[in-house]
């Protein structure tokens, strides 16, 4: 038994290693500030750490989630985008897949910058209590159980979420739940139907305040 679970966690190291050498060997972070600093620094500010609170930070984000959101957000002909944002869609519609994957790695790179901690303690501990340990009598999951208990995501697929602006995440939690954010699969819709508007806002909070660990 022993040495069945050191063989797999072995093979976990070899495959942890394997996919961190092939996420840097995907971007060029030169070439990808290059374009940060000419197109996206106005909105997103020249390191990624925003401070308009409706655009969300990008510094330290996992760079291969990065990448998926803006092919996610590209307009293809005769398609519906499944991250309908007609900003976004702009900024986008000129970048080559080798750009994404560019930006990904230069963001990737940047340190996150922390956010503010909200006065309201009341709303805080909901919203520690619900992204820790989820809410049990109606089945809505822990949210550490997939973006990780320190809110740094677990790459490839879950997003980083410690220290992002409030605003912004309530944003997308709404729009995950009424389907217009529709590139999660169903993941995150499945978890917010069950979510009242104040738990929404309660765990924007909470994630705005968690301390970075990147
Ligand atoms: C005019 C302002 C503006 C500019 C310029 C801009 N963005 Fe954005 N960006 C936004 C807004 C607003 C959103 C949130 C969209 C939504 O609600 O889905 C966003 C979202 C994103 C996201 C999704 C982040 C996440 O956490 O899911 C990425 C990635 C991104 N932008 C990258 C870029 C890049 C790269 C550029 C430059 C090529 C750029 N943006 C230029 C306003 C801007
Ligand atoms: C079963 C796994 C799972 C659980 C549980 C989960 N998430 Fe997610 N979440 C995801 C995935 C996957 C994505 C990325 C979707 C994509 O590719 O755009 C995501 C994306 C997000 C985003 C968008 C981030 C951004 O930068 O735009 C937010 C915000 C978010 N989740 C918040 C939460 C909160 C709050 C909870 C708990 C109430 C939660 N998630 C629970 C899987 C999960």
């Amino acid at each position: 038994m022993m040495k069945m679970i050191k063989t797999s966690m072995a093979m976990a190291a070899i495959l942890a290693m394997a996919f961190s050498t092939s996420a840097l060997a995907a971007g060029d972070i030169a070439k990808g500030q290059e374009i940060a600093a000419g197109v996206c620094a106005g909105c997103h500010n020249a390191d990624g750490n925003s401070i308009i609170p409706i655009n969300p930070k990008l510094a330290g984000q996992h760079a291969e989630y990065i990448t998926k959101q803006l092919m996610d957000f590209k307009v293809e002909e005769g398609k519906t985008s499944k991250r309908n944002n007609p900003v976004m869609a702009s900024m986008v519609a000129a970048l080559t897949q080798e750009d994404m994957e560019n930006l990904g790695a230069f963001y990737d790179a940047q340190d996150a910058a922390s956010g503010a901690v909200s006065a309201n303690k009341e709303l805080l501990e909901i919203g520690k209590i619900l992204y820790h340990g989820g809410n049990i009598e109606n089945g809505v999951p822990a949210c550490a159980s997939c973006h990780g208990p320190t809110g740094s995501g677990v790459p490839p697929h879950y997003p980083m979420l410690a220290g992002q602006h409030a605003e912004y995440t309530l944003v997308q939690l709404n729009l995950f739940n009424t389907g217009d954010r529709s590139n999660d699969d169903g993941v995150m819709k499945k978890v917010l139907t069950r979510m009242s508007g104040e738990q929404k806002r309660a765990v924007s909070e909470y994630i705005q305040g968690m301390p970075l660990t990147k």
